[in-house]
């Protein structure tokens, strides 16, 4: 019976594991250059750490089940929730910040469509104790660092949702029209005026203003956008959330990461309260699924019992980076050796037991393969040959008398023979070199 792959998986080759693992190091590398250190959190977790802030709804979302034991667990939809949870339980005393990196499989029951899976990867981080303009700059210009090292051309847009949660509430707008209006931010101008129907008569004018102007600093290219909304006071001149987004807006340009102001950025997830941000694919490689990396600033950390610490985070899709880094195929190949034992009855044994050792000294440092399958000769080089292997070592019965090999250069076919040690220390030089 043949059985098909579970809808929105994928299974990965060896030649896209090598991409994925190129790209794996890259990023860690920076991470761990910026003063990031690697943490992991179980696939699964109870499902109130996810239910708790965003409410039931999420459940249709997720990967959700009961296991033996009755307990409601799920498949982890994003891995913020569990990084701040594996914080509150092992580590609350650490000196702040602490600075953590992910990478990790995540969960969620979508509509799979192209660059949209239901498992799929996130390379992510955390600052855990700040969410300074400081912090936010950091982590969005970390992101761009990743993004550089992979050749990923990109697009940010910076929002706030604290900036508009604070003026809707001045407007007397209460939590619930808040929400709904946070919810439709990012929809067309339309939805928006929706929004405005469902408020209250009497705050309707003002809000209808607001969100009028809004529509201004929703994709606005022009840096000076945030200024002129200050001179129109379409927020509260001495508002934090303005002052904190303008200092941002300046340690970027520090950090020489150009920015688009877009306040229409009100994020999927429900526990932002800050600074929230979303980069792009640039070169339209993503269709509709060009949204490689978000975050923002949030509290969670009170709602899993801890004290209400600030926090930053950002999280790659690690697979819609896949899809757009592009390597040479040539770095894909995996080039190494094959030990080829020449067989004749009477010295087999001997033969392969030199062979084995010959192969053992070469995967200290390259990929060695030795026959598995008591082939011929011409067998084995025609294997070798179809997986592009470099050279060849021919351990024979006559040439082991005087402690010799054959080495062949499998591109030029070319061949010395050589001691065993001449012919190591060669091979070594090689995959040194290359
Ligand atoms: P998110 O925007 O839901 O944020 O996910 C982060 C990234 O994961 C997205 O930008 C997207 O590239 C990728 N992604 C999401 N869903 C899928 C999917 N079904 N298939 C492929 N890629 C997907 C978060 O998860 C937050 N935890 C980010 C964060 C960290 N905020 C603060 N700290």
């Amino acid at each position: 019976m043949r059985i098909e792959r579970a809808r929105g998986t994928r299974d990965f080759l060896p030649k896209e594991m090598r991409k994925r693992r190129i790209m794996e190091e890259r990023m860690r590398d920076i991470a761990e250059r910026w003063g990031y250190e690697e943490i992991r959190t179980p696939t699964f977790e109870r499902s109130e750490l996810f239910t708790l802030k965003s409410g039931e709804a999420i459940l249709k979302e997720m990967y959700e089940f009961k296991d033996k034991g009755d307990r409601h667990l799920a498949l982890r939809p994003e891995l913020t929730a569990p990084v701040i949870r594996m914080y509150i339980n092992e580590l609350k005393m650490t000196p702040k910040p602490t600075k953590w990196y992910y990478f990790g499989n995540c969960f969620r029951y979508e509509e799979p469509q192209k660059a949209r899976y239901r498992e799929f990867w996130q390379f992510g981080t955390e600052i855990i104790g700040s969410d300074s303009p400081e912090a936010q700059a950091e982590l969005i210009a970390l992101a761009f660092n990743i993004l550089k090292s992979l050749g990923v051309k990109a697009e940010l847009h910076v929002g706030h949702v604290g900036l508009i949660r604070e003026r809707l509430r001045v407007l007397h707008a209460d939590e619930e029209q808040i929400n709904t209006v946070m919810r439709l931010m990012d929809k067309e101008e339309e939805d928006r005026q929706a929004v405005i129907e469902l408020m209250d008569e009497r705050e309707r004018d003002e809000i209808r203003y607001f969100l009028g102007a809004l529509s201004d600093l929703i994709d606005s290219k022009d840096k000076d956008a945030l200024q002129e909304a200050r001179d129109r006071n379409i927020f509260a001149s001495d508002s934090d959330a303005l002052k904190e987004l303008e200092l941002l807006l300046e340690l970027l340009k520090d950090y020489s990461v150009d920015y688009t102001l877009n306040l229409g950025i009100a994020r999927g997830l429900d526990y932002y309260t800050g600074m929230v941000f979303e980069i792009y694919e640039a070169g339209g490689m993503l269709g509709a699924q060009n949204q490689i990396c978000g975050g923002g600033s949030y509290r969670l950390a009170a709602l899993f019992g801890g004290d209400d610490i600030p926090l930053t985070g950002f999280a790659f899709g690690f697979d819609r980076l896949a899809e757009i880094f592009s390597v040479d195929d040539k770095d894909l190949e995996r080039r190494g050796v094959v030990v080829v034992p020449i067989r004749d009855k009477d010295a087999d044994r001997e033969v392969m037991k030199e062979a084995i050792k010959i192969a053992s000294r070469l995967r200290e440092f390259c990929p060695t393969h030795i026959d598995l399958m008591n082939r011929s000769l011409s067998a084995q080089l025609k294997y070798a040959n179809t997986r592009h292997d470099s050279f060849a070592v021919l351990v024979g019965k006559n040439e082991l008398k005087e402690a010799n090999v054959t080495l062949r250069n499998l591109s030029t076919g070319r061949q010395y023979i050589m001691s065993v040690a001449a012919c190591v220390a060669r091979l070594k030089a090689y995959f040194n070199r290359n």
